[in-house]
C-alpha cells in the first residue's frame, strides 16, 4: 500500500511509522505545509521523497487544499496519514480522501478536541489522559475512532511531562493503526463506522 504522510513540524510520529517497517507499507512521500518542518530532513534521511507546500504562498484555504490534494494524488496513495499536521482541512479535501485518511490527536477523544490538549487536561484535573487515532471527517477531531491509549496524569505533571508520556503511546498506536489498514483489516463500513477485521 502506498502511503503519503502529512506533517507540520517535528515528525516523530512519521518517524515511528517509518521505523515500524510495516510489511506492505510504502511511504511514498512526506509533505509539510511549512518549509522549516524538521520532519522533512528526517524523511530524507530515510530516502523518502519529502517536500514542502507552503500554505502562506496560497490565496486561501481552498486554494491551498486543492493544490495539496493534487500533489498528494501524484503519489496515488491508498492511505493519507496526518502526523502532527496542524491545519484545518476543507470539506472538499476531506471528502476527496474519505475512508483513506487517518489522524492522531493527543487526547482521549471526544474530550479535548483542538489545541493545547495537555494543558487543558491538567487544568481540568482529569486523572487519565491519552491519545486517539481516528479516521478524518469534516468536523475537527471527531471522526470514527480506530484505537486509543491511556496514560495516567500524575501529581506534579506539567504540560511537557504529560505530553512526553502521551507521545510514547502515540508512537505505539499510530504504527498499529497503519499496520491494520495496510493488512486490509481496517476500514469504514457503509454507515461510516470503523470495521476492524480479525487477523487471518
Ligand atoms: C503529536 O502530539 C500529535 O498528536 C499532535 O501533534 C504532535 C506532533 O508531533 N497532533 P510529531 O510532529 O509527530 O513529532
Amino acid at each position: 500500500k502506498n502511503i503519503v504522510i502529512l506533517i507540520s513540524g517535528r515528525g516523530s510520529n512519521m518517524e515511528a511509522i517509518v521505523r515500524a517497517g510495516i510489511p506492505g507499507a510504502r511511504i511514498v512521500a512526506v509533505i509539510a505545509n511549512r518549509p522549516d518542518a524538521k520532519g522533512l530532513d528526517i524523511a530524507r534521511g530515510f530516502g523518502i521523497e519529502a517536500m514542502a507546500l507552503d500554505h502562506k504562498t496560497f490565496a486561501g484555504r481552498e486554494a491551498f487544499d486543492a493544490a495539496l490534494a493534487t500533489e498528494i494524488d501524484r503519489f496515488a496513495p491508498d492511505l493519507v496519514v496526518l502526523a502532527g499536521y496542524m491545519r484545518i482541512l476543507t470539506d472538499d479535501f476531506v471528502r476527496h480522501f474519505a475512508g483513506r485518511m487517518l489522524n492522531i490527536h493527543p487526547s482521549l477523544l471526544p474530550c479535548f478536541t483542538g489545541l493545547h490538549t495537555h494543558r487543558r487536561a491538567i487544568e481540568a484535573g482529569v486523572k487519565v489522559a491519552g491519545t486517539t487515532v481516528h479516521f478524518v471527517t469534516p468536523e475537527l477531531d471527531s471522526g470514527p475512532i480506530v484505537i486509543q491509549a491511556v496514560v495516567p496524569v500524575l501529581a506534579g505533571d506539567d504540560e511537557d511531562s504529560l505530553a512526553a508520556r502521551v507521545l510514547l503511546q502515540e508512537h505505539r498506536i499510530y504504527p498499529q493503526a497503519v499496520r491494520w489498514f495496510v493488512e486490509d483489516r481496517l476500514r469504514l463500513d457503509a454507515a461510516g463506522r470503523v470495521e476492524l477485521l480479525d487477523a487471518p
